[in-house]
């Protein structure tokens, strides 16, 4: 557990193995004036990089102010250690609209994300102008980076809606296991992890060549593409093991693909069956989403499972709150989620709730706050 580097060529909490535990929040800007917004992100950054390090957010501590200010730590992790805390912060596509004359800096890849057939996206889990990934080992590290910044940037900013994730469901480095989703399979085999260079360069990092005018900023940064995803965990637990393991194309101990049996075995799209069916189905999760099927697009899945409470008609409200990092979203997320949207087998069980974009800028040096880039 312990700290992980804040400043870099890229921002942390990307290519970091996954952490067990995650606080997501969207906000929106409510202030008018562009300098305060930099000011606030400046706040953020100085706390950010004292907060990694398993420190109070600010040098006064809980008490160091003195009894007639308000503490400058609001003290629920003090004593914690860093846990792996990382703070990752991004911009949507609303914050390049005319209120800060930013509207000459959106990236081209930064566009609203179209409607995708089935969707039932709720306002108040979509959207927003910034974002902040707070990922830990320690729930109460998480909760505690994302209050302390949404208490620095009051008068600025308000919370749209935020999200607990309580277990990773992706790996994103070789030196983890993978883990398991709320439907019990095994979630993160085929990622893209941070020992392949070519691939992030490929597939997560904005390259020069990208954004050539407005969004140069973001050569060096990703974009983060957040989607709640409601699993009708009632309906699945009564499905057989047959029809759950023809869903994602892969078994449900070992999640080999079909017709293998070790985890990493090659998934192979061709092998058929006695019956001269692909052993792999043509609905299976896996083959849609695989690159072969897209043009050789692939994303970083970054994950959690939540579980927040019933839904009032004796369902719990559980699912997977999905976090994928990518170079361009209009190539790689657009057409998988399509591609999924129509023909996935896994639809029957699942619901887009809510969904949102932001473009997370490149990491910072030493003295440099987030977004400087940018404003
Ligand atoms: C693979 C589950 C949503 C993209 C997988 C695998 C599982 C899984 C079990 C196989 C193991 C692995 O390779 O990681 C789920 C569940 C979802 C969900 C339960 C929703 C609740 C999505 C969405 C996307 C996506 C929304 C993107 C639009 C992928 C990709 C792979 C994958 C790219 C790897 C395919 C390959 O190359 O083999 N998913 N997934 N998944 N999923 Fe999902």
């Amino acid at each position: 557990d312990a700290p992980v580097a804040f400043h870099g060529e890229h921002q942390a909490g990307i290519v970091t193995p996954a952490q067990d535990r995650l606080h997501f929040v969207a906000l929106d800007v409510i202030s008018k004036d562009r300098a305060e917004l930099a000011r606030m992100l400046e706040r953020w950054t100085n706390a950010a990089e004292r907060m990694i390090l398993g420190a109070e957010a600010a040098p006064g501590g809980l008490v160091g102010g003195g009894p007639h200010k308000v503490p400058q730590d609001t003290g629920e992790a003090y004593g914690l250690p860093a846990s792996g805390l990382t703070i990752t912060i991004g911009f949507g596509p609303s914050l390049f609209d005319d209120r800060f004359g930013l509207a000459n800096r959106k990236p081209v890849a930064l566009q609203k994300l179209p409607a995708f057939r089935g969707d039932r996206l709720e306002a108040h889990r979509s959207g927003g102008d910034l974002c902040i990934q707070a990922c830990a080992n320690d729930p109460q590290v998480a909760v505690h980076a994302v209050r302390n910044l949404v208490r620095l940037g009051f008068g600025v900013v308000s919370v749209r809606w935020s999200q607990l994730g309580f277990g990773r469901t992706s790996s994103t480095s070789t030196s983890q296991t993978t883990p398991r989703n709320l439907f019990g399979f095994k979630d993160g085999t085929s990622n893209v992890k941070a020992e392949e260079p070519d691939a992030l360069a490929e597939h997560v990092w904005v390259q020069p060549q990208d954004e050539a005018g407005a969004g140069a900023w973001m050569t060096g940064g990703s974009y983060l593409v957040a989607r709640r995803i409601r699993m009708q965990i009632e309906v699945w637990d009564r499905t057989n093991l047959l029809e759950q393991e023809q869903v994602f194309g892969r078994g449900k101990q070992e999640g080999e693909p079909l017709g293998e049996t070790k985890e990493f075995d090659r998934l192979d799209l061709d092998r058929t069956g006695p019956d001269g069916k692909p052993l792999i189905p043509t609905t299976a999760h896996v083959r849609l989403a695989h690159e072969s099927q897209l043009g050789g697009i692939r994303i970083l899945r970054r994950g959690y499972n939540f579980t927040d409470g019933t839904d009032g008609v004796g369902h719990l409200d559980a699912g997977l709150f999905f976090i994928a990092f990518m170079r361009d979203p209009r190539r790689q997320f657009v057409p998988m989620q399509r591609a999924l949207a129509a023909k996935d087998a896994l639809n029957e069980y699942i619901v887009h709730t809510g969904s949102a974009l932001f473009a997370c800028p490149p990491g910072t040096e030493p003295g440099q706050p987030w977004g400087r880039a940018l404003f």
